[in-house]
Order: C-alpha cells, then structure tokens, then sequence
C-alpha cells in the first residue's frame, strides 16, 4: 500500500484522450545524486514502443548503456526499443553519443523532438542513462505496461566534484554469494559511484582463492560459527562450518561486471593485522609460528603477520602479484589498521628486523612494513592505499591515506601532500545505528549515523585550498560483523549511500538536507521497484518506521 501512494506522489498514468493509450510520467524531476544544473522547460517527449536507441559512436562500452536503458523499458513496452547506429542525432530517437566533456561529464537533453544523452566518455553516457532512470515513472519502473512514456523536456549538465566515490562491502566479517556481490555493485552503480572497495581478507574469513597458497581457502575461509558474537557457551559451534570464498574466475567475473557499469574494484588485503585467517592457514607467518584458528567471534586480535621474517614478505608478494593480476585498479588496498604490537614486543625475529634496520619502535616497523610493500606494488605500476593507520611510525611521500578514525588522518595526510581519500566513522560507517531507537533495529555495532548527519559530511573541513588538492574522494563502508545477509547491509547503506553519493558529486552545489531528502523521497521509488531493503527513517510518511530486517 505505502508503495501505491508512493506511486501516486511522484508519477500519474493517465489515458491519452484521442488514441486510448496509457501515458505515464513523472510529476517533477528529483534527481540524486544533484546535477549541477537543470532547466526545466513546458513539454514533453513520447517515448513509445517505436522510438529507437541510437548510438553515435562504435565504441563498444557504449552498448552497455544503450542496453540498460532498454532494460529499464523493456516491460513497459513488452518488447526491447530498436538499436541504430547513425552519424547525427535522429529525431523520435533517444540518442547516445560521445562529446567535447570531461570524462564523466554528461549532458541530457529531452526536447519535444527527441532525447540526447552525450558523454565525455562511454562512463559520462553511463551517468546521464542513470539520470533518465530517475526520471522514469514508478509505473514503468514496476514493470508495468505504457503506450507512451512522457519525459519531461529539459536540459540537464553535469559532472562529478570528486574523482573518487566510493563504497565499501565486508565480505569477511559474513560471506556475500557473488550474486549479491553485483546486486550491492548495482547499487553503488545507480548512485554513480565509482569504485567497489571489496575488503577481502580479514582475521574471521580469507576469501579470495590464491592458487599458491590453497590453504588460505581451504582452512582460512571457514570458521566454526557464523555468528560473531561471543556465545554463552564457548563451546558452542554450529553444526557445519561457515564461510566461503571466491575462485578466480568469480572474481574476475565481478570485475567485469563492476567495469561494465564503470566501477573499479579496489581489493582489500589486509597486513599486519587482520591476519588470523592467515596465520591460521599457514602458521609460520606469525611470531609465535603456532596456535592459530580462524576466531568466530568479532573483535581487534593481538596475533598478527611477524615483521621479523623474510618469509612473511615472500608469502605477502606471492598473494600480491596474482592480486594484480586480476584486479586492474591502480590502487591496492593494504589495510594498515588495528594492528596491536604485543607480538612484535615480544618476538625476537622482529626486535631483531628492528635494530638492523634502525628503527625507533614497533611503529616503525609497522612503517617499515607498509612501506616494502609500497615499494613491490610500485614495482609493479600499482600503488598503495590503507588506513590512517599507516601514517603511524612515518607515511612514504606517495602511499594514499584513507581517513577512518575520524577525519585527522586525513587532514594530516592531506597536509603532508599524500592523496585522501575520506571516510570518517563519524560520517562514513554505515554499520553505525541510523536511528537512536535501537531497540526497534536489528543489532548492530553501536554508533548513531543517521542520513542528516552523512549529509553533513565536509571531505574539505579543516584544509586549505592548496590541501583540498590532495582530498580524491569520499566512501561509505559497510563492515559487516552483525550484518549476515545482503537483506540486512541494503536496510544499512540504504538511503545513507545517496548522501555518500551526493557529498561526492555534488559538493559544489549540495542542497540543504530537507531538498536532498525530497529528492531521495523519489529516488526510493527506484528502490522499491529494484526491490532494496532500505531504512525507512528519514521518509515523513514513515517517520514511525521500525525495521524490516529479520532480528
Ligand atoms: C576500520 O574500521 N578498522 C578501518
Ligand atoms: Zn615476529
């Protein structure tokens, strides 16, 4: 029922008086994440079974626009709108076509006559279908029949301020199935993000197949429960393992997929710490070389990679170079958070590694730990990024800096002139509670996030102009130690994305929060009709909402 008023707010189907047919379209244009600019003018262009996709260009990734956008109306129209090539825009035609823009920039203009999508690159055309999404009726996006779509005539310009806009998923704290992997890359996609930091390794699950080392995905993917709390009873195991892993070909497929819609994913690997899947799996990497399991239960640990031994080094390069094989992104992410130095105190092969390489405490070995990994991945045309973590103990002049705890990291690093990109839990965890009435919501790590508060985010605050240079982004992370079921992690980055995606857009032009929150009023029709999970908090007629998430 609430998705039928929704319905009626924000779009009408009427009947067209002379020939009878079904006429949808929307009441206003409320586009997230907001362009920079957008003339509304009188009229209105047909889009009918008979209007045709028309590519101006042969390159090939514009296909994948051309058909998504076809996708989006195919029920409405019960049958797939013709492609055509052609060299100048055709009439009654939606046309595609590459221009004169900055590489994500994209124009769309709707005029009685036809509609013209052109982008910088096949990644701006991409940008401005996703735009027209948004612009669709809600019964068109249900998948319902209409004779003719009215789209509102209007010109559109547009591009993103940040170069980075990201969003991050924990698949180890819980498994994701592939499947749900491109379902959250879907996400990321309509909102133009651009980039899938996919966190892959971590201390309760290793989860990407490195065909040198079996043992990580055969003892390292599976621990005794899939719960992380701590039991009652510390005995306790579920009946079967739980866990699971991606072989290099599921991966390689999900790059593929995140690269049609104009996603880089970023893998994950996390070092020093984080690494009891590892250690597990292989013992001698850590200092006690003994003692290890895959921990089922949530929390920072003290045992970690030793920094003492060369093999440790061998075994990190051996995963990182078929890392870079299959994952194309300039960045790899090294993690660099959370490692405690207990271990490295008390092991002599690291207090050894400490005096001959000069080093003033565990911190700088951490330092000197990041930064020989630095120096393989810069060896191999990649570069480094990890946590603010990483600035402790010294920070190499080019490794990039993404700002968790707070944005201080950030700052300093930004200060330094090493690239940012900013994530503050204060703005940016969308495992943090988004209401402060928890007892109606399913468990989660704690926090208080709610989507006025995202909004809020300024990736500048605290930089000068010649600082705010080094400031490449903003992303939303979603780690996932309570959340077990892709259900569950779209009613907790949902709608709170849309403002992650809007703060990285849109920062020159951002609205006030009431103007975004009418706009993410319409987009949740697109929500619904993909059939997202979403918090319901911030929408007026929900404000009593309580969670749709299985407790
Ligand atoms: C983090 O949240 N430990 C990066
Ligand atoms: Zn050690």
């Amino acid at each position: 029922m609430k998705n039928l008023l929704l319905a009626f707010c924000c779009a009408a189907v009427l009947s067209c008086g002379s020939c009878g047919k079904r006429i949808a379209k929307v009441d206003s244009i409320d586009i997230v994440p907001k362009p920079a600019s957008v003339q509304s003018l009188d009229g209105v262009f047909e889009l009918t079974s008979g209007t045709k996709i028309v590519l101006l260009s042969e390159d090939s990734t514009l296909a994948y626009s051309a058909n998504s956008l076809n996708d989006m109306l195919r029920d409405a129209f019960g049958k797939p709108l013709r492609y055509a090539y052609a060299s100048e825009p055709l009439s009654e035609a939606i046309n595609l076509c590459l221009g004169d823009l900055a590489p994500e920039e994209y124009t769309l203009s709707i005029t009685p006559e036809e509609v013209k999508i052109t982008g910088g690159s096949p990644a701006g055309v991409f940008y401005g279908v996703q735009t027209l999404r948004q612009l669709l009726p809600t019964s068109v996006l249900q998948g319902e029949k209409a004779g003719i779509i009215e789209l509102p005539v209007v010109e559109i310009a547009d591009k993103p301020h940040f170069a980075y806009r990201g969003g991050m998923l924990d698949v180890c704290r819980h498994f994701f199935s592939v499947d749900d992997v491109k379902r959250y890359i879907d996400i990321l996609a309509m909102h133009k993000l651009n980039r899938f930091h996919w966190h892959l390794t971590e201390d309760q699950g290793w989860r990407i197949e490195i065909k040198k080392y079996p043992e990580l995905t055969k003892v390292g993917a599976w621990r005794d429960r899939c719960s992380l709390e701590p039991p009652a009873d510390p005995n306790l195991k579920d009946s079967v393992p739980y866990g699971g892993f991606y072989t290099q070909e599921e991966i390689k497929d999900v790059v593929r997929y995140a690269n049609e819609r104009f996603i880089t994913v970023i893998p994950e690997i996390e070092m020093p710490g984080h690494a009891m899947a590892a250690l597990a799996s292989y013992n001698y990497l850590g200092c006690k070389g003994e003692g290890y399991e895959v921990p089922s239960i949530w929390g920072v640990k003290a045992d970690v990679y030793c920094a003492g031994k060369d093999s440790t080094f061998q075994f990190i390069e051996g995963v990182l170079d078929e890392v870079i094989e299959l994952f194309p992104s300039e960045y790899i992410h090294i993690g660099g958070d959370e490692c405690p130095k207990d271990r490295w105190k008390e092991c002599q092969l690291c207090q050894q590694r400490i005096k001959t390489e000069k080093l003033k405490d565990e911190f700088e070995l951490q330092s000197y730990f990041v930064k020989r990994i630095e120096k393989y991945l810069n060896d191999k045309g990649r570069k480094l990024i990890g946590w603010d973590e990483i600035l402790e103990g010294g920070l190499s002049q080019t490794a990039s800096v993404m700002s968790w705890r707070g944005a201080a990291g950030g700052i300093e690093a930004a200060k330094k002139g090493n690239n940012v990109v900013m994530t503050p839990n204060s703005h940016c965890y969308l495992d943090y509670y988004q209401t402060d009435k928890i007892d109606q919501e399913p468990k989660a790590i704690g926090g208080f996030l709610p989507l006025e508060k995202v909004y809020s985010l300024d990736p500048y605050e605290g930089l000068n102009a010649d600082e705010q240079k080094y400031i490449l982004g903003v992303q939303g992370n979603l780690w996932t130690e309570f959340i077990s079921t892709l259900d569950h992690a779209e009613y907790m980055a949902l709608p709170r994305i849309a403002a992650i995606a809007e703060v990285g857009w849109s920062y020159d032009n951002k609205d006030d929060f009431d103007g975004f929150k009418k706009r993410v009023t319409s987009l949740r029709r697109l929500y619904d009709a993909a059939g997202y999970n979403y918090g319901k908090h911030a929408f007026p007629a929900d404000s009593t909402a309580v969670a749709t998430v299985e407790k």
